[in-house]
């Protein structure tokens, strides 16, 4: 028997089982994974060690639930180290240590009341920027719930702006992902406010998604220095050592907020999960205290932005356009191309079939509110490795693309 139809399969987990077929039927040797959004590095070699002695501790609080809310070091470092922000210099706001980002990203419409009419609150449904990391959008089709799409646009640098939220919706909550994923552009002060003044108008709760954050090239406002100043929003952001640190198996994040939300989400949080792995959680908070967290950020920020530079270039020079420069993390976005060996593809799923096929690149598709056709790279793709970069230009010159 199944419960559940064919839907609620996110693009990410398509790509996963196109590349577990190509895998099983041609071999991995020849396959690059420039699609990836996953560090292909490992932690930083003192946070290692730090972990490693905590799992070796006798002290027996290492070894038990961490489930924690308090303003603990870890937290409110991790929420300086993203932020700049000092929370304790803001009495409203609280931390909440997360064994993982997405999947509490599950458990917010949850604690939004999702699917519950035994409360009088006009607002309905959930909102998400678009193109996105869609994982809000499958758990809102799993709940049955309404979803709705706030777009962004290519031809405004894939900006926030209220003017293009469908103008009948009033959601319980609005999710953004900025930086976001695939369009790696950041927000600014002046987004956040017109975006933070529509939710207190309409009681909607503002979430975003900051999983980047530590990883800013050019500029990017957290929507955290922003909230601080408008205590009648309810908020909350959520920060992830995955990316920041290569750490994305270890499963530890922090959210700041304020507000009733919280309470919320804390409650239905503990019916799902008991906090992260003891010693992960004191090694962290004490690697969080030493300047060497800080400077390893910012090696991991600066490796990407490098690396960023030269497959970036590889890309332009095969003939591919930009589609937004890079802020933050480690995405390139481009425009699909029309044609690929004088073939009009239709669209950038299509076209990302037929680049595996032939040339056993993988990346990501996406598509945008008008129908635009988007590609995704990633620079989790050692580009300092000249014989990598050589293999790549080598196997692009093999098709001929045009827009
Ligand atoms: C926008 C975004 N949020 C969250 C995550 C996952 O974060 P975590 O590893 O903390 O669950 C990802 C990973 O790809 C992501 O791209």
């Amino acid at each position: 028997m199944k419960y559940l139809g064919e839907g609620g399969v996110n693009l990410f987990q398509k790509i996963a089982m196109l590349v577990a077929d190509y895998k099983e039927k041609n071999g991995e040797e020849n396959l690059i994974n420039i699609g990836s959004g996953e560090p292909d590095t490992t932690p930083p070699e003192t946070l290692k060690k730090l972990v490693a002695e905590e799992v070796l501790s006798d002290v027996y609080a290492t070894h038990t639930y961490q489930e924690n809310n308090s303003k603990n070091k870890l937290n409110q470092n991790f929420v300086e180290l993203n932020t700049g922000i000092n929370i304790d210099k803001y009495p409203n706001l609280s931390t909440q240590l997360l064994p993982w980002e997405k999947p509490m990203l599950g458990l917010l419409p949850i604690a939004c009341g999702a699917n519950r009419d035994d409360v009088e609150i006009d607002n309905d449904g959930f909102m998400v920027n678009a193109p996105n990391y869609d994982v809000i959008q499958t758990w809102t089709w799993y709940l049955w719930e309404k979803s709705f799409v706030w777009p962004m646009f290519a031809e405004e640098n894939f900006a926030l702006k209220v003017s293009n939220m469908p103008a009948w919706a009033k959601p319980r909550m609005i999710l953004t992902v900025k930086p976001g994923n695939p369009c790696p552009v950041g927000a600014t002060r002046e987004e956040w406010v017109e975006t933070i003044e529509h939710c207190i108008k309409n009681k909607i709760r503002l979430v975003n998604d900051g999983a980047y954050t530590a990883l800013t090239h050019n500029s990017h406002v957290t929507l955290t220095e922003v909230a601080v100043d408008y205590p009648e929003l309810e908020w909350m952001e959520l920060f992830s050592g995955s990316k920041t640190f290569s750490m994305c198996g270890w499963r530890l994040g922090v959210a700041v907020w304020s507000s009733d939300f919280v309470s919320e989400l804390a409650k239905v949080k503990w019916n799902a999960d008991s906090g992260p792995f003891g010693p992960l959680v004191s090694g962290m908070e004490k690697y969080l205290e030493w300047n060497q967290a800080k400077l390893d950020a910012k090696e991991k920020q600066e490796m990407y932005e490098k690396r960023l530079e030269i497959l970036t270039k590889v890309f332009t020079d095969f003939g591919l356009k930009l589609a937004c420069p890079t802020d933050a993390g480690f995405f390139m976005m481009f425009d699909c191309p029309k044609t690929l060996d004088w073939k009009e593809v239709l669209n950038s799923e299509e076209y990302n079939k037929e680049i595996i096929t032939k040339l056993w690149i993988v990346w990501v598709p996406f598509s945008g509110q008008k129908g635009e056709q988007f590609i995704r790279y990633s620079a989790c793709y050692d580009a300092f490795d000249e014989a990598k970069i050589a293999k790549l230009k080598d196997v692009l010159s093999r098709v001929e693309i045009s827009y």
